[in-house]
């Protein structure tokens, strides 16, 4: 028997889309903006959603597995084909201008400059890894047509809830369809859009394109990438009060294009070099696989067990893994003995290789800035994150009877993984852990960073009981001290408690 395959879904009603709100006066005014612009009403909608990160922060691009969850907010691209050999470009929010690419008229994929910032780029992007999909699955197809596009999104953009992932999904999955290819499954879909961020510089993981591709309404994902990806749709236990994720933004923008080089990038190198550093003096050799062509955290982890213990890979079993993760995180503490970080020349010395092999193996790829490569932190930060991830997985599918230990229990793990994103991985900052503390102390069980951090959003484990009163706590202590006047609207915007939404998706159904 064949294996059924998940594919992208085409709905007609918003309603299967949307559970929290209406969104049709959204769609109409849209729908209306795209004829006024483009003479016709669109052919068809793509959109996809952005995620929240329940915990594994900054292991995906290590390939260990992380559990996000989709949530209702996206962004939505309006789409038309034309006959002209341009993309047509509208933002239904009027602080981003108009803009038009022309298509190579040689077939070439477009061109993209990272170095110029442009939201043209996300487009760009989804349509380059299209293109590129649609090259290889029939070789001999047409040149790419021309489209009038108009994108819409309520993801608030460099918030740590991935809206370049959701923007890039939604692009891709609309250059596919108006090209023809009416079908295409979620996993195909997803490996495509997981390259396509690093043509803007960012060495990201897959877990944003995974959340937002098989985001499914009312369930968590549990997102494993080897040995293939694998999303798993799972429920939250009933529990008595119900428990509820409240989503702090704090208001503090967070470009990871734009800090990479000291911040998103600079990790996924230090990470890489300690792999390979834990393989030398292990004298095991690892898969050259990682976003930036090194070995991994992970990949380091099956082959230290392969040659020393005489397993076979993890299979993922959560025991298992969790007895190899907690060996792992012991060599790194007698590995990395230079807790405060290595200098090239230490961390060269480290792999037995020149300086100059350094940056031609780890530091070419992308450029990052640093003093010193916290080699130490970074991998201990991963090991001991996957295996939190291992143990909150284990809570959700086996709870404890009572309620509330299994609210602490989750909470308490959302703490230690904020604590170790602050303390070892420094990806929080004063306001993220500020709001953490405030929400805590209200009545938050557990409460961590989420997304990539550096400011963004938090994310908050509360029961429905407890909501209004961390609401207001963070309303009175965080929001009103720091930004004086703010409004109740931006407010709503900023703290919103986030329901487990649909995936990607195409939209048929016209003007609603
Ligand atoms: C960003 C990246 C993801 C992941 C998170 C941190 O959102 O796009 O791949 O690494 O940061 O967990």
């Amino acid at each position: 028997m064949t294996p059924e395959i998940d594919l992208v879904p085409e709905v007609s009603s918003l309603s299967e889309i949307y559970l929290t709100s209406d969104h049709a006066p959204r769609y109409r005014k849209l729908f209306e903006r795209f004829k006024e612009a483009y003479g016709e009403y669109p052919d068809f909608v793509s959109r996809s959603p952005g995620r929240v990160n329940l915990i594994g922060e900054h292991i995906d691009y290590c390939y260990f597995s992380v559990l996000p969850m989709a949530i209702e907010a996206d962004i939505v691209i309006l789409v038309s084909k034309n006959d002209s050999r341009k993309i047509n470009l509208l933002n239904g929010d009027s602080k981003f201008e108009q803009e038009s690419f022309a298509l190579p008229d040689d077939g070439a994929f477009v061109s993209i400059d990272p170095t110029v910032t442009t939201w043209a780029n996300y487009f760009k992007c989804g349509h380059l890894v299209a293109h590129q999909y649609l090259s290889e699955s029939r070789p001999r197809s047409k040149l790419p047509v021309g489209m009038d596009v108009l994108v819409d999104g309520t993801v608030p953009a460099a918030a740590g809830l991935s809206s370049s992932a959701a923007f890039i999904c939604a692009a891709a999955l609309a250059t596919l369809r108006a090209n023809g290819i009416t079908s295409v499954s979620k996993e195909q879909l997803t490996t495509l859009a997981i390259v396509s961020e690093r043509h803007l510089g960012v060495f990201s993981g897959g877990m944003d394109q995974s959340a937002s591709v098989f985001g499914k309404r009312d369930h968590a994902l549990y997102v494993q990438f080897q040995p293939q990806l694998e999303c798993t749709p799972f429920k939250f236990p009933d529990t008595e009060p119900q428990l509820a994720f409240l989503i702090a933004n704090s208001l503090v923008t967070a470009n990871k294009h734009e800090t990479a080089p000291i911040n998103y990038n600079l990790r996924v190198v230090e990470v890489s070099i300690a792999a390979e550093i834990l393989a030398h003096k292990c004298s095991v050799s690892i898969p050259q696989d990682s976003g930036i062509g090194t070995g991994t955290l992970r990949g380091f982890m099956e082959a230290y067990y392969k040659e020393y213990e005489g397993a076979l890979p993890w299979d993922g079993e959560v025991l298992e893994g969790t007895i190899r993760l907690e060996r792992m995180a012991k060599l790194v503490r007698t590995v990395f003995v230079q807790t405060d970080g290595y200098t090239t020349a230490e961390a060269a010395e480290e792999l037995g290789i020149t300086v100059d092999q350094l940056h031609d193996r780890f530091l070419s790829k992308t450029p990052v800035r640093f003093e010193k490569l916290q080699l130490y932190s970074r991998a201990l930060h991963v090991y001991e994150e996957a295996l939190r991830v291992l143990q909150y997985l284990t809570l959700l599918l086996h709870p404890p009877v009572d309620s509330v230990s299994l609210f602490h229990d989750l909470g308490q793990l959302m703490n230690k993984s904020h604590d170790s994103l602050r303390g070892l991985y420094n990806s929080s900052c004063k306001e993220l852990d500020e709001i953490c503390e405030i929400a805590r102390s209200s009545g938050s069980y557990g409460s961590r960073v989420t997304g990539a951090g550096f400011g963004g959003c938090s994310v908050h484990l509360v029961t429905s009981q407890k909501v209004q009163d961390v609401k207001n706590a963070l309303i009175e202590q965080y929001y009103r001290v720091r930004f004086p006047g703010i409004s109740d609207a931006a407010l709503e915007d900023a703290l919103v408690i986030s329901k487990p939404g649909i995936g990607s998706l195409v939209y048929t159904g016209g003007m609603p």
